[in-house]
């Protein structure tokens, strides 16, 4: 086949999504396979091999549909909106071009952390007790404990924060509320940080790879996501009770979202059992992330699967 990878992306992700793009190129050039790689830039304007392919974000969007509706798949290995939040698999849809990993609904879903909030609770999956706020509309929030602020749709915890006190919330609100308008103010969830990884095969059967511990000093936020101060454990130690809840509430969430591809559903396991933080649909994919960790797990190398989503996205 040949493949349209896209990366890049006008989110604060944009440089883990050129990471992401770079790895899946080159996995699947290591298999012979054909790779068009193409980078949105921060401005909108789509690029292959460095030149802009319009005057605008519109033109550019533009050129690049013969080179979609050309490409056997696409990959959109672009995390966080205007990407992994549905609008590039919109894209796909229109010109009728498979593409790897979840349709517009799971994408649109999985991005937006209330709605999955309130498919996660509909379906009797515990999330971290929770309200939403409006960036103008945020007066008279009280708490007795410490929250954690977050804008509803975002990646790699940017916009996220703490808050121990009216102050600090002040701050954390505003924060947030430069990614989105909408804001999540959630109860501080205490429990081992772990991510599950679903993967739905072309043949459709939908399976976890053994789950993976997240190490981090205090909140796993952008920064230790990437200045390697975080530690996985891979498989993480876990009994085989807390193992089998944590992947039946993958499962469950990637089914109740109608997720395809792969999705990284990352939980706290609590005392109580597990509690679901988000849903990913186009998680981060560098042979170095957690995803391609786990499935190494379980004896799937990366180049494997990225080969594995592009199969699946073809039947
Ligand atoms: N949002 C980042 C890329 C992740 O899920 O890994
Ligand atoms: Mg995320």
């Amino acid at each position: 086949p040949h493949v349209l990878v896209i990366g890049g992306g006008q989110n604060a992700e944009h440089d883990v999504s050129l990471g992401s793009a770079a790895g899946v190129e080159e996995a699947l050039r290591s298999r012979g396979i054909e790779v068009t790689a193409v980078t949105v830039g921060r401005d909108g304007r789509w690029r292959h091999q460095a030149e802009p392919l319009g005057a605008n974000a519109a033109d550019s969007v533009v050129a690049a549909l013969p080179l979609l509706a050309r490409a056997d798949v696409v990959f959109p290995a672009i995390h966080g909106p205007l990407g992994e939040d549905g609008t590039l698999a919109a894209l796909c849809a229109l010109t009728h071009t498979p593409v790897v990993g979840s349709g517009t609904r799971a994408g649109a879903i999985g991005m937006d952390k209330w709605a999955t909030k309130l498919v996660a609770e509909a379906i009797g999956i515990p999330t971290a007790p929770g309200r939403l706020v409006h960036a103008g509309d945020v007066a008279g929030i009280e708490f007795d404990e410490p929250v954690v602020v977050k804008p509803v749709s975002a990646g790699s915890s940017h916009g996220v924060g703490l808050a121990r006190d009216a102050g600090r919330l002040a701050v954390a609100l505003r924060a947030a509320a430069r990614h989105d308008d909408r804001i999540l103010v959630e109860r501080v969830v205490r429990g081992r940080e772990i991510d599950v990884a679903v993967l739905r095969e072309a043949d459709g059967r939908c399976w976890a790879p053994p789950p993976l511990e997240i190490h981090a000093d205090g909140l796993f936020d952008t920064a230790t996501k990437y200045d390697g101060t975080a530690r996985f454990t891979v498989p993480a130690d876990l009994s085989d009770a807390e193992c089998a809840a944590l992947t039946r509430a993958a499962l469950r969430m990637f089914d109740a979202l109608g997720c395809a591809g792969v999705a990284r559903v990352d939980f706290f396991l609590t005392d109580d059992g597990p509690v679901l933080n988000e849903v990913n649909t186009m998680p981060g994919m560098t042979a170095r992330s957690q995803v391609p960790m786990m499935f190494a797990a379980a004896g799937v190398s990366y180049e494997d699967l990225v080969v594995r989503l592009v199969d699946a996205a073809m039947t």
